[in-house]
């Protein structure tokens, strides 16, 4: 039996790839294992968002390379947006790499490739436990799945993605994954489901539409399916996956995202649907008005990205709304849903960022009070009109904005989950911690510990909130209170 491990780096459009190559290579009768020494086929999900994450999954590739001294019929692929627009730095740079596939080619052309490569390994592997010799060569660099699955991924022309042009209608299947199938500790379903990918958008510092092509949605008929699918087995949380989620199209009937979310809504069972990533430009009241319409099955939770409280930086980002209209927007979220949580990400030190765009920012966080906040460096990516921009804001100074913007936002997240003490919320129940408490989430996604027994995981529990800290309650079972 060939054995696969899967590193998954960046956001959750990468975790629901992963899941589905994982759920397929199952479907081979492929095994899942839990470290990397056990695999014979490591696949390396890749993240390039800002060259911090790119840096670190290089000292993880390089470290590869004491897997395959031990067992040199190690396969290793590497997925994802590096391997889309950095595929023959990658070549050249790792020998011990086997094969390198970008985001942008759909999975199923990934997954034609790795039932070759299985077949393939299951040959190797005997040969070698036949007779184990470490010097023995089975095959460098496989650059033939470009020729095998007639794809062109390296990025000569970026601006014209090759799966932007397929017609709707024949798109892949979309895919997901119930997460962790056959684990050996108990953990909550989760399901992943790419409901669209792609980027029209072109933020000026951001390379994903460079890395993940033009927008396409997958067939809301394919998506309904999947996700009674995953709820008929099992699923109690369903997170819908896309660089725009809520530039969603049906390629079949034309209608938006609100329709889509209503439609999924109406399925039957106790489960909680998330959706990330919305662009602010895209929300519309209809959004919000399903989503209080159908609570808690969608759940009361909105990760709302602003990037910067400046005019003059939304500007240069090229996000196209003022942040008047940002604010106007999460009051339409708040007027219909008081309770929500609301989450954003946001960039300091964009070019040209002066303190007084800085303090826009930290004018916005004291207007909106975001329950979270995910923030970031500027990082200068290939091919984005930003990384031309001037920019003489020395990096100390950026960092020091950082430290400043997180340091105020610890303090909001912990007096936003002060409000909480003393409520009974309804939780579901994720997995023990290594710390022996059991972890579960608020409709609002907020991370609760307490105590319990191992049954409970993967339900929907009454919990007691006795504490809040900046990044989780605490609570208690309601009969110990
Ligand atoms: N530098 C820093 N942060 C970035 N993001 C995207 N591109 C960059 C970049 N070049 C952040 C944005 C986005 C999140 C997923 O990552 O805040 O919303
Ligand atoms: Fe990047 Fe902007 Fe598209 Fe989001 S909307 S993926 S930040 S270009």
């Amino acid at each position: 039996m060939i054995t696969f491990f899967i590193k998954t780096y960046g956001c959750q459009a990468n975790v629901a790839d992963s899941q589905g190559i994982a759920k397929f290579l199952t479907q081979m009768d492929c095994q899942e294992v839990a470290t990397e020494g056990e695999a014979d086929l490591l696949l390396v999900n890749t993240c390039a968002i800002r060259d911090k994450a790119e840096q670190k999954l290089y000292s993880y590739i390089g470290a590869l390379r004491d897997h395959k001294a031990e067992k040199p019929y190690l396969k290793v692929g590497i997925i994802g947006c590096v391997a889309s627009y950095k595929k023959n730095e990658l070549y050249k740079r790792f020998d011990l790499v086997t094969f390198v596939a970008g985001a942008r080619e759909e999975l199923e052309t990934i997954q034609k490739y790795l039932v070759d490569l299985v077949v393939q390994l299951e040959t190797t592997k005997q040969l070698y436990e036949q007779n184990p010799n470490k010097e023995m060569n089975f095959g460098g660099q496989d650059r033939d799945i470009r020729k095998k699955a007639a794809l062109n991924t390296t990025l000569k022309k970026p601006l014209l993605a090759p799966f932007g042009m397929l017609k709707r209608t024949k798109l892949a299947k979309p895919t997901s994954t119930e997460a962790k199938v056959g684990s050996l500790t108990p953990e909550l379903k989760r399901s992943f489901i790419n409901i669209m990918t792609g980027c029209d958008k072109r933020c000026t510092y951001c390379i994903v539409p460079f890395t993940r092509g033009k927008e396409v949605s997958y067939p809301a008929s394919k998506l309904l399916e999947q996700v009674e699918h995953d709820v008929a087995n099992g699923a109690k949380e369903i997170n819908l996956v896309g660089q725009n989620v809520n530039s969603y199209v049906d390629p079949e009937s034309g209608k938006a995202f609100p329709t889509l979310l209503e439609r999924i809504a109406q399925i039957e069972g106790e489960f909680w649907v998330r959706y990330v990533s919305p662009h602010p430009r895209d929300m519309t009241v209809d959004l919000f008005d399903v989503m209080a319409a159908h609570r808690p099955k969608l759940a009361g939770y909105v990760h709302f990205p602003v990037q910067s409280g400046s005019n003059k930086i939304l500007e240069l980002m090229k996000r196209n709304h003022s942040i008047e209209l940002f604010i106007e927007k999460v009051g339409w979220l708040r007027e219909r849903m008081p309770d929500a949580t609301v989450t954003t990400d946001i960039i300091v030190g964009f070019p040209g960022e002066t303190e007084q765009d800085y303090q826009a920012t930290r004018d916005l966080m004291e207007k909106v009070r975001f329950d979270h906040i995910y923030s970031f460096i500027y990082s200068p990516r290939k091919y984005t009109k930003a990384s031309k921009m001037a920019d003489d804001c020395p990096y100390e100074v950026k960092e020091q904005r950082l430290r400043d913007l997180q340091k105020r936002q610890i303090q909001i997240s912990r007096e936003q989950n002060e409000k909480n003490i003393g409520k009974t919320l309804k939780c579901l129940v994720e997995k023990r911690l290594e710390n022996g408490k059991l972890l579960a989430r608020t409709e609002g996604n907020v991370r609760v510990l307490f105590l319990g027994s191992n049954d409970l995981i993967g339900r929907f529990i009454d919990l007691h909130i006795t504490g809040a800290a900046a990044a989780h309650l605490d609570a208690k079972l309601p009969e110990l209170v």
